[in-house]
């Protein structure tokens, strides 16, 4: 039997301590699919279909990842793809609350998916995507944070919302 995991997540945008958990898995599990959060409460810089797009790109060398866009409950995405487990990347203990609560609250929901975590390569402990878009607000150099092909992107995307388009 085939298995199926998803790593979800916002990605807005992709980092390289995503990727790097990206990279990992896929040599774990047979199929790794990346679950891009579209209706997530806090706005996000980039649309659902940027974040895939960027995705699709910096994953275009792993044969077994597939990028998709989702919405509500991931336990539902996942068991209508019939992944057997979630997979989430642990940087420090501050994660630690917040992930344990979503855990255990997808386990009660789908006793037949299981959380799997990955703690994160130590180079990229300190990485997220608010930091990213926060250092490319202020025109800081990403280089050291994202994929190379996401660095235009993500400038030309901090540009025009401080231009006020859209
Ligand atoms: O990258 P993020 O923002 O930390 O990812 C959070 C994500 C997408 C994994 C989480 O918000 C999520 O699963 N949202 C979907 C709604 C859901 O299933 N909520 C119940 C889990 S407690």
């Amino acid at each position: 039997m085939e298995r199926i995991a998803v790593y979800p997540g916002s990605f807005d945008p992709v980092t390289l301590g995503h990727l790097d958990i990206i990279e990992r898995s896929a040599k774990i599990f047979d199929k790794i699919i990346v679950g891009v959060l579209n209706n997530n409460s806090k706005i996000p810089l980039f649309s659902a279909e940027e974040r895939v797009s960027m995705l699709v790109e910096v994953t275009k060398h792993l044969e077994n990842v597939q990028v998709m866009a989702f919405e509500g409950l991931l336990v539902d995405f996942a068991s209508q793809l019939h992944a057997s487990v979630i997979i989430r990347g642990l940087r420090a203990v501050t994660d630690f609350e917040y992930e344990l609560q979503m855990a255990q609250t997808n386990r009660i929901m789908q006793g037949n998916i299981d959380t799997f975590f990955l703690t994160t390569s130590l180079e990229y402990s300190y990485l997220s995507s608010s930091v990213v878009r926060e250092v490319a607000k202020f025109g800081g150099d990403v280089a050291k944070f994202v994929p190379a092909s996401v660095i235009p992107v993500l400038y030309k995307k901090v540009r025009r919302k401080e231009d006020g388009i859209k």
